[in-house]
């Protein structure tokens, strides 16, 4: 099963995904392009150390959102892509997107939605005094941050903790969660029905 990465920055979820697959953790699933707004980006060369075909779609080539989202979608097409993967990818998709590949876009997002949605979460979270912040993967739908949550898990802030340790543990967690979604989506185990997903047979 072919999947398409779209990142706009560091890379690090990408990374996990592009091991968890080369290490055979996923079973059927090829990673087959990753696709990015930034031309410089670090995911880019993550992407050449791993093999991995790599897109730059200049979004100030095109006078519109939705004129550059029809370049993404060629590619998608081209590459008979099943899932779309957002991975620190900076940019909101538009309607016409979401809704042409409903349910078959995830996102990962660094804290338990519906709390701390948008830029910044693991900061805003930890500045907030939470005890306990997490990371969440959803299916993405036309708001930001808010669609079916597929897989959630938490994570304790420990007394007197760091904003930097904090925030390694949180994203050490989301390159754990992030490709065990993406096996289940593979492994048609999940169920989506309105706002909620079923895990089956898990
Ligand atoms: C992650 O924290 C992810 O939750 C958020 O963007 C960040 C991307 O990090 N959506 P990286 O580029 O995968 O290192």
């Amino acid at each position: 099963m072919n999947i398409a990465v779209l990142a706009s920055g560091n890379g690090s979820n990408f990374e996990a995904i592009a091991r968890a697959c080369r290490k055979g953790r996923l079973g059927k699933v090829v990673v087959k392009v990753l696709i990015t707004d930034k031309e410089h980006s670090y995911v880019r060369t993550r992407a050449k150390k791993f093999g991995i075909k790599d897109i730059f779609i200049d979004p100030a080539r095109f006078s519109s959102r939705r004129a550059f989202e029809k370049e993404i979608v060629k590619v998608i097409e081209k590459d008979n892509i099943e899932l779309i993967v957002l991975a620190g990818f900076m940019r909101i998709l538009t309607p016409y997107f979401v809704r042409r590949f409903k349910n078959r876009i995830i996102n990962i997002h660094p804290a338990l939605l519906p709390v701390f949605r948008g830029t910044h979460a693991i900061e805003r979270a930890y500045k907030r005094g939470v005890k306990v912040s997490g990371v969440t993967v959803h299916f993405v739908d036309e708001e930001v941050d808010h669609g079916p949550i597929i897989l959630q898990e938490k994570l304790a802030m420990k007394e007197g903790e760091g904003l930097e340790s904090f925030e390694q543990r949180v994203h050490r967690l989301e390159h754990k969660i992030y490709p065990e979604a993406i096996r289940l989506f593979c492994e048609r185990k999940l169920k989506a029905e309105k706002r909620t997903v079923r895990i089956v047979n898990r």
